[in-house]
């Protein structure tokens, strides 16, 4: 597989998850393009990973922004081949709060809109961009890497507007790649379990290690550079398709 004549849209680019991607598929010879809405990581990466990377500023869930993104990509490089789907946000509340009020409905809806309904703008404004490619040996014109949750299977209590998003994210996998197969454009979705990302970074020291210690093995978070892995193998793999794949060392997350 040869990444040097490719261009990667990487979502959420210019941080954890999607961030170490971007640099793994810098190293191996593809362009990206960083789609953040965080402009001051967005730039540092760019500047990080140098001439083979653009950043720019892209609200997911705008169509605006992402085709801004997509037009970026044919004029600084060579057309679009593969999106990685990595932007996302943590909304942690409870259906009832201690007092009793109820789960904000805007916060509910905002969890929806960014993980679920961003990651379906990036998927289809991408897929009309890569349907005319020149296909690979394999027929293959794009591929589409998508990012779930353990909490699509196992959501904890306060993760009722997280865990419906990535739910979403995983049930859409199936129809999406059903329907572009005709254009040779897979869709992969990983699950990841706990990574030590900045999105974790927000709890105590204490907690992410009493969370990595739930782990059965490796009895640790995962590490961005182990997403990137996986994400880079399913670009190589002509024949993984439709697939979730959860990553999570063997974490089945309790209620609480
Ligand atoms: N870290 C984990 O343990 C973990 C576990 C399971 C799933 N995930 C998922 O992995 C993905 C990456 O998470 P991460 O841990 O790297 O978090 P992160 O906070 O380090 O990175 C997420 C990035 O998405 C960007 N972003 C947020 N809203 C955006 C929007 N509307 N448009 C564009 N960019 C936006 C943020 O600015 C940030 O740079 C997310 O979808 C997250 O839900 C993470």
């Amino acid at each position: 597989m040869n990444y040097n004549d490719r261009t990667f849209l990487v979502t959420g680019g210019s941080s954890g998850l999607g961030g170490a991607t971007a640099s793994m598929l810098v190293e191996k010879g593809a362009h990206v393009i960083l789609l953040d809405i965080n402009e001051q990581t967005g730039q540092k990466k760019e500047t990080e990973l140098g001439k083979n990377s653009r950043f720019i500023k892209t609200d997911v869930t705008n169509e605006a922004d992402v085709m801004a993104a997509i037009a970026l990509a044919k004029q600084e490089f060579n057309g679009l081949h593969g999106v990685i789907n990595a932007a996302g946000i943590p909304i942690a509340e409870k259906v009832l709060d201690r007092d009793g009020m109820p789960h904000s409905l805007e916060s509910f809806k905002r969890g929806i809109e960014v993980n679920l309904v961003g990651t379906f703008n990036v998927i289809r404004l991408a897929a009309q961009a890569m349907k005319d490619n020149e296909p690979t040996e394999d027929g293959e014109r794009g591929v589409i890497v998508n990012t779930a949750s353990a909490a699509a299977f196992d959501g904890q209590i306060g993760q009722a507007s997280y865990a419906a998003s990535k739910s979403g994210v995983v049930g859409m996998a199936l129809p999406i790649a059903r329907e572009l197969a005709r254009y040779g454009i897979r869709v992969c979705t990983i699950a990841p379990g706990l990574f030590e990302t900045p999105m974790l970074a927000t709890l105590s020291e204490e907690v992410r290690d009493s969370l990595g210690k739930q782990v059965p093995f490796p009895p640790r978070l995962g590490r961005p550079n182990e997403y990137a892995s996986l994400a880079c193998h399913i670009i190589e793999n002509v024949v993984l398709n439709a697939e979730v794949i959860r990553l999570d060392g063997a974490i089945r997350m309790t209620a609480k």
